[in-house]
């Protein structure tokens, strides 16, 4: 049986661990802090309904050993943190995957992995945690990873497991069209407090536009290939998702947690200062996140 250790078993990482240990086809162990007791997770649509999944569970870093597959799906800012269970789990056949937001995947993960290589993914997951172990799942699952063989064993992996996986020979703009889109949604709903239809306030909806477009200008000159109108695009689409539906900023930010805004706003800022494109809106809502983050860290 191939062995995956899933390492950040929250929204994305639940909704991967149970998609995949539902498929009988591998050993999916849930590198955890504290217990989950199962995974629940309840989906978009008849299908999907509601699927309860037992996962092994592993609390110690100590005690693990590599394995074929480790699916990283911590925050970003959490990265760091979970060092401990990386250097255990990759050996020289690893692939990580890193299923996480932003564009600086490999910068980011490639000297915590060891010999292990590193598959950088674009995560189309929208879930919330309910409870510990329990995730409302608002749509199909997709995740795209770059061409070439590991890509390619990805979509294998995923076969018949519900996750929807794509290739891409241009990463780069996938990442950032993601990232135009984050800067957007993440910042507003974790700042206003607010769901999806605060996107209806047509001056929000322009602070969101202005906030897509500075990304789509720093993304351009990385090499990205974006149609002019992306920013307009966003809002359209931002415009149609579900009322309940939110980010995962805004869900740490209900729930006092410190968010993910440095590898969001905060990569457009530190991306356009490398390339000499002025990122004014991005710098603002980083700081009011940066504050908004420390002061409920600290509460
Ligand atoms: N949720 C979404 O809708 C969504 C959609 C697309 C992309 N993403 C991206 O996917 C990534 C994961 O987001 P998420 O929403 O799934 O986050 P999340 O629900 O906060 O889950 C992160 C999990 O990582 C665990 N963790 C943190 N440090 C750890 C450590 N040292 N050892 C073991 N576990 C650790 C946390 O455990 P504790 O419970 O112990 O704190 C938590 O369960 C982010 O980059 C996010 O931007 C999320």
């Amino acid at each position: 049986m191939t062995r995956i250790a899933v390492v950040g078993v929250g929204a994305v990482g639940g909704v991967v661990a149970a998609s995949l240990a539902s498929t009988g086809r591998m050993e999916v162990a849930a590198c955890v802090r504290s217990p989950l007791g199962g995974l629940r997770i309840d989906g978009p649509d008849e299908g999907t309904r509601t699927a309860s999944v037992h996962v092994h569970e592993e609390f110690d870093p100590a005690r693990v050993s590599p394995v074929e597959w480790v699916l990283l799906a911590t925050k970003v800012h959490q990265t760091a943190g979970a060092a401990p269970w990386l250097e255990r789990l990759c050996g020289a056949g690893t692939r990580v995957v890193v299923l996480q937001n932003g564009v600086e995947h490999l910068q980011r993960v490639g000297p915590l992995a060891g010999p292990a290589r590193v598959l950088p993914a674009v995560v189309d997951i929208a879930a919330e945690s309910l409870r510990r172990g329990h995730i409302r799942l608002f749509d199909r699952p997709r995740i795209t990873v770059p061409e070439g063989e590991d890509g390619a064993d990805f979509v294998a992996l995923c076969q018949d497991s519900g996750i929807a996986v794509a290739l891409t020979g241009d990463f780069v703009t996938a990442a950032w069209a993601k990232l135009c889109l984050n800067v957007a949604n993440g910042a507003i709903t974790a700042l206003t407090m607010r769901r999806m239809p605060v996107f209806a306030h047509p001056r929000v909806a322009r602070l969101g536009r202005a906030l897509a477009e500075e990304a789509r200008r720093v993304a351009v000159a990385s090499g990205a290939r974006l149609p002019e109108d992306l920013a307009e695009q966003v809002i359209a689409r931002l415009r149609t998702l579900p009322a309940e539906s939110g980010s995962s900023m805004l869900w740490d930010r209900l729930a006092g947690r410190a968010l993910e805004y440095d590898a969001r706003n905060g990569a457009v800022v530190r991306a356009g200062a490398r390339l000499g494109i002025p990122t004014p809106y991005n710098e603002a809502v980083t700081a009011l996140l940066e504050a908004v983050s420390e002061r409920d860290d600290a509460t």
